[in-house]
């Protein structure tokens, strides 16, 4: 595998989300919600660089990749518990790929009345994208390619990895 970012470029663009963050919802409260698996290592790292009254939360999403619907077929496993209503939340996950896991669950939150909906993915992998959605905010932007570390996995390795790399075909076991 070869590393496409390390941890010092990745530390360094945390801070500079978390920083842009700071000053974008400056004077209000953010509920941050990460998305499991894949999002827990940037959400703990990004949470420490918002400097303001921060709740957070969790969900699991899981996709049936049904290429027959627009969206896919997202299902939500573990939904907040906590009231979004009035307030600004920030939806954080490690990639936005088809974006079609993102656009559901956003769409969800949405509905529950929240004073805004944003998100922030530590990638934004372009080149498959199948809805009209960037992330709000993102660490890297890629064209394409499979990408491991740093919450990414393949079949549930590399997540614990601190840097992010290219996963070659002979990585894939
Ligand atoms: P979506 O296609 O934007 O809905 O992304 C769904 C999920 O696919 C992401 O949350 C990741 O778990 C996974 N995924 C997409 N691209 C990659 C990758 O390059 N490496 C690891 N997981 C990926
Ligand atoms: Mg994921």
């Amino acid at each position: 595998m070869k590393v496409l970012f390390n941890a010092r470029e990745i530390a360094q663009k945390v801070q500079e989300i978390g920083e842009t963050l700071t000053r974008e919802y400056d004077g209000t409260e953010l509920f941050v919600v990460g998305i499991l698996k894949g999002g827990f290592m940037f959400m703990s790292d990004l949470v420490r660089h918002i400097h303001l009254p921060v709740k957070i939360g969790f969900v699991r999403l899981s996709s049936y990749g049904n290429s027959d619907s627009p969206q896919g077929d997202v299902r939500i496993l573990n939904d907040i518990q906590e009231a979004i209503k009035g307030k600004h939340v920030l939806i954080v996950d490690d990639i936005m790929d088809t974006g079609q896991s993102l656009v559901a669950f956003k769409r969800h939150l949405e509905s529950k009345g929240p004073r805004s909906v944003k998100i922030c993915t530590m990638i934004d992998k372009t080149e498959r994208r199948t809805v009209p959605m960037e992330p709000d905010y993102y660490g890297f932007r890629i064209p394409e390619g499979f990408i491991v570390g740093y919450g990414l996995d393949y079949a549930e390795d590399y997540r614990t990895l601190p840097e992010i790399y290219v996963l070659e075909p002979d990585d894939r076991r």
